[in-house]
């Protein structure tokens, strides 16, 4: 019966943090049904969340942008809700190429919406980051701080979506829109069988450091050690994935219960260097990461940490994992990547 439906739809949902959300819907009684069109993940990922959950997961190759094809999931699985992480996410490459960005990331979005109001489907969770935050703010990051002043393109279809949420959101009193807005999410799921895996060289650090401490890159550049932090290099607020995955369950069974627009912020709420990540994964591979230090990277902010008390008052979430465990688990996952699954 459709009312006993426990169904959400999950775009994106064969990339990292989709993956690790799969899990945790299962782990909280929902039945996730996936949507990817396998840009920036690859299939056997969805052979490790069946192993991991003892589920046969359902899953679909699509382009959110097929309105046809979303159309007919929907149409078959009267989902209770949308979980939308289908994104691109590269910062260097939305400068590039920018329509690419817009279409996936806006006109997906819309598309989105717009079979979700044909089904008449109320609630959507949407990620969003905190690159949204204007870049003249000093952190702690509040939800209710400026947005939209944003240095590139990728982060210009965050706010974008954002603004579309909160728009359709005033005309239709029923609907429930939450956006969260993402930190640094970094770290894998315990058992060693997802994880973040993005192709060609990493941008980001915890993924570039993890592959010097592999051997696959030779050397890890520390991208300015003259800032305004603790040790000179830039500060950021690292969140374990299987910590972000939890809150979005959290948020989905909120949004059931609740209408507007609700928009938290899910970091751990401290901010770690680029030397304190460096020292730890050390730790957790055990060998000396090489790196030397080299010019800031154009576009970086000294520090981006969250305040994350609207998330524990008001969904009672709070982060469990610290950054040892974030760079234990990186590392587990990246010496199991290539195993067989
Ligand atoms: P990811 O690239 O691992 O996952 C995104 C998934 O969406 C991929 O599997 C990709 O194949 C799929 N996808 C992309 N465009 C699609 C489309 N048009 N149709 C269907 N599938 C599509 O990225 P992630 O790190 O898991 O991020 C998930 C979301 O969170 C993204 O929207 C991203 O912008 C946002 N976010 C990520 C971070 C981060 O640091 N990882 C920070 C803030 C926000
Ligand atoms: N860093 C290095 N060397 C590297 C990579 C990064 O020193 O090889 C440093 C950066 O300068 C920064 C810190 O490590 O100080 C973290 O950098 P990341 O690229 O991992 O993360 P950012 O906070 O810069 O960017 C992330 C997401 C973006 C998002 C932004 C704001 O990758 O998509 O957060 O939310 F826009």
């Amino acid at each position: 019966m459709i009312s006993m439906s426990k169904n959400i739809i999950v775009t994106g949902g064969l990339g990292y943090i989709g993956s690790h959300s799969c899990v945790e819907l299962i782990d909280h009684g929902y039945t996730p049904i996936l949507i990817d069109n396998l840009s920036n993940s690859k299939k056997d990922v969805l052979d490790r969340l069946c192993k991991i959950t003892g589920q046969n997961i359902v899953f679909y190759e699509e382009d959110i942008r097929n309105r046809e094809a979303l159309d007919s999931i929907f149409e078959k699985h009267h989902p209770l809700s949308v979980i939308h992480f289908a994104g691109l996410k590269a910062v260097g490459e939305s400068v590039d190429q920018p329509a690419r960005y817009y279409s996936n990331n806006v006109k997906g979005s819309l598309y989105l919406i717009d079979v979700m109001k044909a089904h008449d489907v109320k609630s959507l969770i949407f990620s969003s980051s905190a690159t949204v935050y204007n870049v003249d703010l000093s952190p702690p990051f509040t939800e209710a701080m400026p947005t939209g002043q944003v240095g590139n393109p990728y982060g210009r279809t965050k706010y974008m979506v954002e603004e579309m949420m909160k728009d359709i959101a005033a005309t239709d009193a029923s609907l429930s829109m939450t956006i969260l807005r993402y930190f640094n999410p970094v770290g894998a799921h315990e058992s060693g069988l997802i994880g973040e895996d993005p192709q060609g060289i990493p941008n980001n650090l915890m993924p570039y450091m993890a592959k010097v401490a592999s051997g696959d890159l030779a050397e890890l550049s520390i991208y300015g050690d003259d800032y305004e932090t603790i040790d000179g290099t830039g500060v950021r607020d690292y969140i374990h994935v299987v910590d972000l995955a939890r809150g979005h369950v959290m948020a989905l069974d909120q949004s059931l219960k609740s209408t507007g627009v609700n928009i938290y912020n899910l970091g751990s709420g401290d901010g770690y260097s680029v030397k304190q990540v460096l020292s730890s994964y050390e730790s957790a591979c055990g060998n000396v990461i090489p790196c030397k230090i080299v010019g800031r990277r154009p576009g970086d902010i000294a520090a981006s940490y969250a305040d994350i008390k609207k998330v524990q008052n008001e969904m009672g979430w709070a982060p469990t994992k610290n950054l040892d465990d974030m760079c234990q688990d990186s590392w587990r996952w990246i010496q199991n990547r290539g195993k067989a699954s």
